[in-house]
């Protein structure tokens, strides 16, 4: 596995698993829960150490049962989780405390590694109260790290104006269909890590290429993808139910596009 450290010295694995489908009935994100979670242990076996977690997804008690029960200990973990910018989580201080709290004993641990804010909070002092309780969290040791999801420029730069801790990643959508280039130059200008969420989704024609570009160095067009992405710092937490897949998602350290390759995937 290799790292990126976050702007505060924090070490975050460069691919961990996706969870929102985990523990689900038919794999489907709106089913009921079912009681167990194969994939989260085969990932586990197969060595994913990152978890990326949200109170949205409903999974976060049976994602923590499976991970406490596990044999990993929990300093090889990093559990990431996210508080969703809706009003029962955001409308005080003590509702955010609520959630976070009750986020530590959903993953039976009194840390977690990274906490975000889901989604963009529009209200001014409803995001400075949300932040100013991770920042307390954070202050505490009980969050190693705290960032945001899906926010834009401005939403960042509307943070800015009060937070004294800098956010360490904002997790977005970065995919081939969604490259989002303006917005990861700024995290870049900022030191803040991108985190791709959705990073699997592609255009078959897009697909095509890959699978060639795959063929010179033995991998597959999903690997050249996930690796394109972290080849150039991005952070990837692909999920998937099967662990011939999530065994190829972690079998990306023993090849190096080239510069050539980069830029063609880049263009497509
Ligand atoms: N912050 C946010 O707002 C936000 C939004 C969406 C998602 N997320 C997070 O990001 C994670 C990943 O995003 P995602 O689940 O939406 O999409 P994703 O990881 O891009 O794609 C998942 C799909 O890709 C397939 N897949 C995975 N590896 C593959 C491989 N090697 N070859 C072929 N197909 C493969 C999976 O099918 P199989 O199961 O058949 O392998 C699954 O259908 C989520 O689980 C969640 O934790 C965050």
């Amino acid at each position: 596995m290799e790292y990126i450290t976050l702007n505060n010295g924090l070490k975050m694995p460069i691919v961990g698993t996706g969870t929102n489908t985990y523990g689900k009935e038919n794999n489907d994100y709106n089913a009921a829960l079912t009681n167990e979670i194969p994939e989260l242990l085969s990932a586990l076996e197969l060595g994913y150490r990152s978890i990326d977690a949200a109170i949205m997804y409903r999974n976060e008690e049976l994602v923590g049962r499976v991970l406490a029960e596990s044999t990993v200990p929990r300093e090889e973990l990093f559990i990431t989780t996210k508080v969703p910018a809706n009003e029962e989580y955001i409308s005080s201080k003590e509702a955010t405390r609520a959630a976070i709290d009750n986020s530590l004993q959903n993953f039976q641990t009194d840390y977690l590694d990274l906490l975000l804010i889901h989604f963009p909070i529009e209200d001014k002092g409803q995001l400075q109260n949300t932040w100013e309780v991770f920042e307390e969290y954070y202050e505490a040791g009980k969050l190693k790290a705290i960032g945001i999801s899906n926010f834009k420029k401005e939403h960042l730069e509307e943070l800015k104006e009060f937070a004294k801790v800098k956010p360490a990643v904002n997790q977005i959508q970065i995919n081939l269909k969604e490259p989002n280039k303006d917005l990861l130059a700024v995290l870049k200008e900022e030191e803040i890590t991108p985190v791709a969420w959705g990073p699997m989704k592609t255009e078959a024609q897009q697909k095509e290429v890959l699978d060639k570009i795959g063929e010179s160095y033995k991998k597959s067009g999903a690997q050249v993808l996930l690796k394109y992405q972290i080849q150039r710092g991005v952070i990837v937490i692909p999920k998937s139910h099967n662990p011939e897949n999530q065994a190829s998602n972690l079998d990306l350290f023993d090849f190096e596009l080239s510069a050539e390759d980069m830029k063609r995937i880049e263009n497509l």
